[in-house]
Parts: structure tokens; sequence; C-alpha cells
């Protein structure tokens, strides 16, 4: 599994730093893989209303949140983790918030649904200085609506109050417990997945349609990776046209190196797609190959037959239970 954490705080040795790594480690040590971007030093400007997400369904401006929305996209679970500021979250992460408005048009605008959007779950980490019972009321709103906008359930609120001065989160009774209490039960579940690797050559069309329709049918029950041996620059623009048609988002998806898989990560199934001759073998894996055409160079019709037979052979797999 993959948590992501987005970190709002501009303190360097900051309560939320450390409530954030209280579950991150715990996932960790569970076996899940994590990655926390630090919102406080990243590039990411404003959002500035131009509207091109909506017509064209990407964000223009260029910086650091390019290279998050691929993240937003793979994580099973997104972690909000601000102290609150004036009784929301601080501007660095509202910038990363705001911008995530590029995801929400491709889901209302477009009508386009992201692969993992049914099992995603999102969190909300917090510190308040005060003890007031509304304190976190604002920044909850902004979870939701964030946690809507990336296709994610909203699991709800760790919040901690009278944690003011660096270090309070260390002395506060149960803080770190109830984090590490909450990373367990978010993760078991999606732990329990059995984990299924699709490989074709270039990564570009086939073993990318086949992580999508199993996420999107079954990710709750298995967590999928797809690479090639001979990666390509970028996906089929036509493979994502031919998954629109369909409802299915396949933006900010990039071939990948077999290497480059989550380090530690070991399937439990592989299924080649017409890359047997440098396919690498794990250990205690047979391989199974489906006999797909690759549709590299080919027509948008070859494109949507190689779709359909991916579709079915996904649902086959799933329905006998035996990926
Ligand atoms: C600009 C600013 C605004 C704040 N606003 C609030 C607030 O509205 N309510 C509150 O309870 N604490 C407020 N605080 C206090 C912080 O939430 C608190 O010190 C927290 O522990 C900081 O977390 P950190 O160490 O992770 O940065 C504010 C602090 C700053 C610097």
């Amino acid at each position: 599994m993959f948590v992501l954490g987005l970190q709002g705080s501009p303190r360097k040795k900051g309560n939320t730093r450390i409530l954030l790594s209280a579950f991150m480690d715990e996932v960790e040590r569970r076996g899940g893989y994590t990655k926390v971007i630090d919102a406080t030093r990243k590039k990411i400007k404003p959002c500035v209303e131009c509207g091109t997400c909506e017509k064209k369904g990407y964000c223009p401006l260029d910086d650091d949140m390019q290279s998050l929305y691929p993240l937003l996209r793979r994580a099973d679970l997104v972690i909000l983790a601000s102290p609150i500021f004036f009784y929301g979250v601080t501007a660095q992460l509202k910038a990363l918030i705001d911008r995530s408005q590029a995801l929400w048009s491709r889901k209302y605008v477009m009508g386009l649904e992201d692969p993992g959007r049914k099992w995603r779950k999102g969190l909300l980490l917090t510190v308040g200085a005060t003890k007031g019972k509304n304190i976190f009321d604002g920044a909850v709103l902004t979870a939701r609506y964030f946690f809507d906008a990336i296709g994610a359930d909203f699991e709800g609120t760790l919040g901690f109050r009278q944690v003011e001065k660096v270090g309070d989160i260390e002395a506060h009774p149960k803080a770190l417990a109830e984090a590490r209490e909450k990373a367990a039960e978010l993760a078991e579940p999606f732990l329990k997945r059995k984990k299924v690797l699709f490989l074709c050559r270039e990564n570009a069309c086939r073993s990318q349609m086949a992580a999508a329709f199993t996420r999107q049918l079954a990710g709750d029950r298995f967590e999928t990776e797809s690479a090639g041996n001979e990666p390509a620059e970028q996906v089929n623009p036509l493979m994502e046209k031919v998954m629109a048609e369909k409802g299915i988002d396949m933006a900010y998806l990039k071939p990948s190196a077999i290497s480059a898989l989550p380090s530690g990560w070991q399937p439990d199934t592989v299924i080649t797609m017409g890359c047997e001759v440098a396919c690498p073998i794990f250990p205690g894996v047979v391989p199974q190959e489906w006999d797909l055409p690759d549709p590299a160079h080919e027509s948008i019709d070859f494109m949507r037959k190689v779709r359909d037979q991916v579709e079915r052979r996904v649902k086959d797999l799933i329905r006998n239970g035996s990926l």
C-alpha cells in the first residue's frame, strides 16, 4: 500500500511533523510504503482561477504541484497534516489544496473516474494551541472538500488541542499512540490485499489498462503495479482516449521500468503481456502470459479491441478468484 502525507507546518521540529512521522513510521513498520510531501518546502503557486482545468482537464501552472498529481493518484491513503492557523490549514497547504481543482474538474466537469476512487481514503491530522470546541471546524470542512476532489473517502480527523510550543505533542499523554493506532487501523485492510504486477513491453497501454481495470473493479482485494521492460516516454494518448470512453481516467500515469517498482515490493502474481523475453522472474512466482496484441502504432479501433480484451481478462480473473 502507498500512503501519501501532505505536511503543512512551517516549523522545523513542529508538532505536526512529529505526529505525522508517528503515523507514517507505523505504516512502514507494518509493510506499507510512504512518502511525505512538505508543502512548506515546495514551490506551489496558488490557483489563479484561469479556468484551464475545467476546459482541458489539467493545470497549466508549471511548478512542483505537477509532480504531486501522480502521487495523489497513486495513493491508497492520503494524510492531510496541518497545524491550525486561524481556524484553518496553513497557507502553504491551502495552495496545494486549491490546486487539486484540476482533479475536481476531471471528475465533475469531464465526468471521468480515477481507478483508485472507490478505495482511497483520507485522514486529517491536526493540532491547535487552544482548547476551543470548534478549533478544527474550518480545517475539517476544507479537508472534506479536498478529499472529495482528489477521490478519497474522508475517514475523519485526529486532532489534538492545547498543543502549542515545539515539542508539546511529545508530552501529550496520548497523541502519538493514537496516531499509531489510527495508522494500524487504516492500513490493515490495504495490507491484506494480494499484490499483482502487470508487465508489458512499454508500460504505455496493455499493462496500464490491466492495472487500472483491476484497481477500479477490485482495488479492495488487489494491490496493483505495472511496468515495462522497455518503458516508453509517455503513456499512449490513444490508450488514454479509449479508457476515457469507458469513463476511466488515465491521466498522470507514466511508464515505469521494472527496476522502479517500490523497493522490497514482492508480487504474489505476475501477468506478462508480450514481454516474455526480457521479463525478470520474481522468486517463487511463475508469471502467467496473456496473449494480447501490442497496440503501439496501431489505430484507435485496434486500441479499443485490446482494451476490451484486457477488461474481459481482468473480469474473468477477478470472477474466478485466480489472480
Ligand atoms: C499564524 C498562526 C495562527 C494560529 N492560529 C491558531 C488558531 O486559530 N487556533 C489555535 O488553536 N491555534 C492557532 N495557532 C497555534 C498553532 O496551531 C500551534 O502552535 C501548533 O502547535 C503549531 O503546530 P506546529 O508545531 O506543527 O507548527 C496559530 C499559530 C500561528 C503561528
